[in-house]
């Protein structure tokens, strides 16, 4: 059976996942690849009303975990699993790793029990790759601030985003094939040449 590619975008609120998403996808339909291009919580019907929940209504941090798991849920069911059946690379713009990082490492949730519900939701599905955007909470917050008005998780503070991405360090530790950290810090030249270099590497 041929299966795609599933390429995840991780990384803190303004770190550049959505930028450089766009991009690759570009770089992939210009060789050929049939691109699909999702998101999480999201991707369906379904999970995009889970969305509006997940980010506008102020719940505990089991319920904001078990909300990102049904999304995604249904969200595999439905479109990834798919359009990875049928050959298609999948660029997704966050996934399993950012419940982790945000409901585990910011939120306090614990990692065994987010660890269940992966096992239980994805069975042994994991990313291809998954380009993980690193950089300080300070300068993330900076670019946001330029971009547009914060939702509920973008108002939290420093602290919190920095718990995150000390969630993010964690998740790529445990999965150092799966994870390529992108200095996103840098410009976004940079960015980008720093993700070419680690298709290539792959011979992608
Ligand atoms: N390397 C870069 N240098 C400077 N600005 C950048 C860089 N990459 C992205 N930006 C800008 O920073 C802002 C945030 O980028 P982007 O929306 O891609 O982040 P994101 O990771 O998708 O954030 P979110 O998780 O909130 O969706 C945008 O205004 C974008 O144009
Ligand atoms: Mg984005």
């Amino acid at each position: 059976m041929k299966t795609g590619r599933f390429i995840t975008f991780e990384g803190i609120d303004g770190a550049g996942k959505s930028t450089h998403l766009d991009a690759l996808a570009r770089r992939l339909r210009e060789r050929q690849a049939t691109v699909v291009c999702t998101r999480e919580p999201g991707g369906t019907p379904l999970a995009e009303r889970v969305r509006e929940i997940f980010l506008h209504e102020t719940a505990d941090v089991l319920t904001e975990t078990l909300l990102a798991f049904a999304a995604r849920r249904d969200h595999l069911r439905s479109v990834i699993t798919p359009a990875l059946a049928a050959g298609r690379t999948v660029l997704c713009d966050r996934f399993t790793d950012a419940t982790f990082a945000y409901q585990g490492g910011g939120g306090g949730a614990p990692l065994a029990v987010l660890a269940q519900l992966e096992t239980w939701v994805q069975g042994g599905l994991q990313p291809d790759l998954t380009l993980w955007f690193d950089l300080p909470a300070e300068i993330a917050a900076q670019r946001r601030a330029q971009a547009r008005e914060a939702d509920r998780f973008e108002q939290r503070d420093l602290d919190f985003f920095e718990r995150v991405r000390g969630g993010y360090a964690a998740r790529a530790a445990a999965d150092p094939q799966r994870f390529a950290r992108i200095d996103a810090s840098s410009s976004r030249d940079a960015v980008w040449a720093q993700i070419e270099s680690v298709l290539e590497s792959r011979g992608w």
